[in-house]
């Protein structure tokens, strides 16, 4: 027997695996379930960029390693970030990644040695951790909870702390709380790190899903930011692209050299056809992205009214793919999530995100609206 490494011990958390085997064998068993567990996009990328797509995999010179993303690409980042978010960047301001999750589970180890510190946010996504796992970096969590509006009280981070720390990690739409940043807060959160050098991550996966008519705010809508943050984004969500593997990150050159020269190693560039078809996303017809960010909206309503009318009153999302979910009080995370599993629907207990995650359950919206009322209706059993 060979053991593997010891950073691996951190990097499965027991609530997922547990989870994941119990969904297995309720397949397994022939039930149908209704997976709303995880944060893939049920729906197709535009026709038009399909399209694109299948012709460039059909030329003879895409199949050279890309190692880099092309100019196209970065002008293309360049002109979705003034379209959509008012910011001016250049094409040198954008760092390509093979989805943002390449860029998030690669920062710590391009930047962290073993003692620095991280602040990352509990709940929280959890690549958050398991990069800093991965660097052999010390974590700091702070909690965000209904009552802060899941922004963190930035005074309350102990000095020793904010001395110590090299990154912070910060996520809205928050992934799995469904909560916007004010802008107030983000400017807080840009002071902060100018204040005590530190460099802060905003992960913006989910940009273009902000619902009731609010602005998304990039961290660079904030003056100064670019002395301070880089912010990761991606086609994912954006553009149901999440199997393409394509995303970025954007800020300061110097801040993305570090990452730039540890994924040089790592892997040759995506796959060009595919840095073809995020061009034809990026600077295509807006439409889609209103309709796309109207139908997760929508399904927010149905799911949201149904819940209700069963019983059972949850914080309504602010935006992304995800309800957060205040189980009854009779209930854990897990027996919850256990209890839901055997009335046919899946949902990924609260605490699998951290400890503050305890007491809530993540619901994707990732399926139509005519599933949701149906998984509302099942979990009126269990309430
Ligand atoms: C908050 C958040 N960030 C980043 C990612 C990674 O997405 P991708 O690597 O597909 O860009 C996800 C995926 O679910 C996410 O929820």
């Amino acid at each position: 027997m060979i053991n593997p490494s010891r950073r691996l011990d951190h990097l499965t958390t027991s609530v997922f695996s547990e989870m994941a085997e119990r969904k297995r064998e309720k397949i397994n068993q022939g039930n149908d379930m209704i997976d709303l567990s995880i944060g893939s996009p049920d729906q197709p990328p535009p026709l038009i960029v399909r399209k694109h797509f299948s012709n460039e995999v059909l030329q003879d010179h895409s199949y050279q390693y890309a190692i880099n993303s092309t100019q196209a690409f970065n002008e293309a980042v360049v002109y979705f970030y003034r379209e959509r978010y008012d910011v001016e960047i250049e094409p040198r301001d954008v760092l390509q990644l093979m989805g943002s999750q390449d860029g998030l589970a690669h920062i710590a180890l391009a930047y962290l040695d073993e003692g620095d510190v991280i602040i990352v946010p509990d709940p929280g996504y959890p690549i958050y951790s398991a990069c800093a796992h991965i660097a052999g970096a010390e974590l700091y969590y702070v909690s965000l909870t209904e009552e802060n509006q899941f922004m963190p009280d930035l005074e309350a981070i102990p000095a020793e702390i904010r001395d110590r720390a090299k990154l912070m990690i910060t996520n809205y739409p928050g992934n799995p709380t469904a909560a916007l940043a004010t802008k107030s807060y983000l400017e807080k959160l840009v002071q902060f790190g100018i204040n005590h050098n530190i460099l802060i991550l905003h992960d913006f996966a989910y940009s273009e899903l902000i619902f009731d008519n609010k602005k998304p705010l990039s961290i660079f809508s904030v003056p100064n930011a670019r002395k301070t943050a880089i912010e990761f984004n991606s086609l994912s969500k954006s553009f149901n692209m999440a199997g393409a593997r394509i995303g970025y990150v954007i800020g300061e050159p110097n801040f993305l050299k570090p990452l730039a020269v540890l994924k040089s190693h790592l892997d040759y560039g995506v796959f060009l056809p595919v840095q073809h078809a995020a061009v034809e996303a990026l600077t295509g017809d807006f439409t889609f992205l209103e309709e796309h960010c109207q139908t997760y909206q929508q399904r927010r309503n149905v799911f949201i009214n149904e819940l209700k009318e069963i019983g059972w009153s949850v914080r309504q999302p602010d935006g992304g793919m995800f309800v957060w979910a205040k189980v009854p009080s009779h209930h854990t995370s897990m027996s919850f999530s256990l209890a839901a599993l055997e009335a046919g629907v899946v949902v990924t207990p609260g605490n699998a995100f951290g400890n503050a995650g305890e007491g809530y359950v993540r619901i994707a919206l990732v399926q139509d609206e005519e599933k949701l009322r149906e998984a509302a209706q099942r979990l009126r059993e269990i309430l």
